[in-house]
């Protein structure tokens, strides 16, 4: 926790419902104290219908920024002034900063899965990459790979008719990268420099959602779920000697984009990922 508190401290938070569970106060308060910022992180629990008056609360109160969580991402976006081309693409808003009256949404979960790839030191750029899944994460990766150069974006669903709705939605947002709503046969046969599973599959029931066996050309793999650490796509990678890694950096790369875009500073990500270790193993 910050130190001392008084009349200059900056207040920061999160906006969500439930938020009793998240990790986000203890890495944020964990770096302000780190880099003697005086400011502080706490939880907002919003009821739906009080969403817009805690927006406008924003503003009334002089709070600096704010994270957005379920079920708001996407809820939020019209009480807000301003938002980034990339959470316009997405469609969701996961970090507010409140800049003299103004408030600017962005979305830091798709970078911050883009920045937690240097853990297998993949780079993008110029890369084929599959992804598992159509839902909010999907598109908060996708929209990121495809700004950050990739050279084709390979999307299987369950339901195959969301993943083409989606392809179709930011073909149009990324027109120069080839994207492609695939079945699974359509996609087992692909050269994939990445596998990205961002699916819930595999978070309460020990399933993947493909058998990676019948990859046999995968160079990485990449899971979004943090809790277990190892889900069965990530244990089938390991026995198949694949590069991989599960979501944790995502969750820790997006608290350090968001505390960047508020400060201006450089995220202790080392305070940080301590902060966040800590909240698992208690959990
Ligand atoms: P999020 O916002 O976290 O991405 P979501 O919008 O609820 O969550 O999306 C969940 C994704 O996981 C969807 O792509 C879902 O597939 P459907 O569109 O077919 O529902 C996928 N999913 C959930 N359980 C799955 C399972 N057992 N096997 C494969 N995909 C699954």
């Amino acid at each position: 926790m910050p130190g001392s508190l008084n009349g200059n401290t900056r207040l920061y938070g999160i906006i969500g419902n439930p938020v009793q569970h998240t990790f986000s106060p203890a890495m944020h308060n964990g770096a302000f104290s780190a880099l003697n910022l005086n400011a502080i992180y706490v939880a907002f629990p919003v009821l739906p219908e009080l969403l817009e008056s805690a927006v406008k609360g924003l503003k009334a109160l002089n709070i600096a920024g704010i994270n957005v969580t379920v079920p708001y991402k996407t809820a939020i976006i019209p009480f807000l002034d301003d938002i980034t081309p990339l959470a316009q693409s997405i469609g969701a808003v996961n970090t507010v900063i409140h800049h003299s009256g103004c408030l600017t949404g962005t979305n830091t979960d798709g970078p911050g899965f883009v920045r937690s790839l240097q853990e297998i030191s993949f780079d993008p750029a110029q890369k084929t990459i599959g992804i598992l899944g159509a839902g909010g994460s999907a598109r908060a990766i996708l929209a990121t790979l495809a700004k950050n150069g990739a050279k084709r974006l390979l999307l299987n669903n369950r339901t195959h008719a969301r993943a083409e709705a989606l392809v179709a939605e930011f073909q149009l947002l990324f027109p120069h990268i080839p994207l492609e709503a695939v079945s699974l046969e359509a996609l087992y046969p692909q050269e994939l420099d990445l596998l990205i599973n961002t699916t819930s599959a595999g978070m309460k029931d020990p399933i993947a959602p493909v058998d990676l066996k019948r990859f046999s050309t995968i160079r990485n793999v990449a899971d979004i779920i943090y809790n277990p650490p190892e889900t069965k796509f990530l244990e089938q990678a390991r026995q198949l000697g694949i590069p991989a890694m599960n979501g944790l950096g995502m969750l820790l790369f997006q608290g350090c984009e968001a505390f960047e875009f508020w400060t201006g500073q450089k995220a202790p990500e080392e305070v940080m990922k301590t902060e966040l270790l800590k909240q698992i193993s208690t959990k």
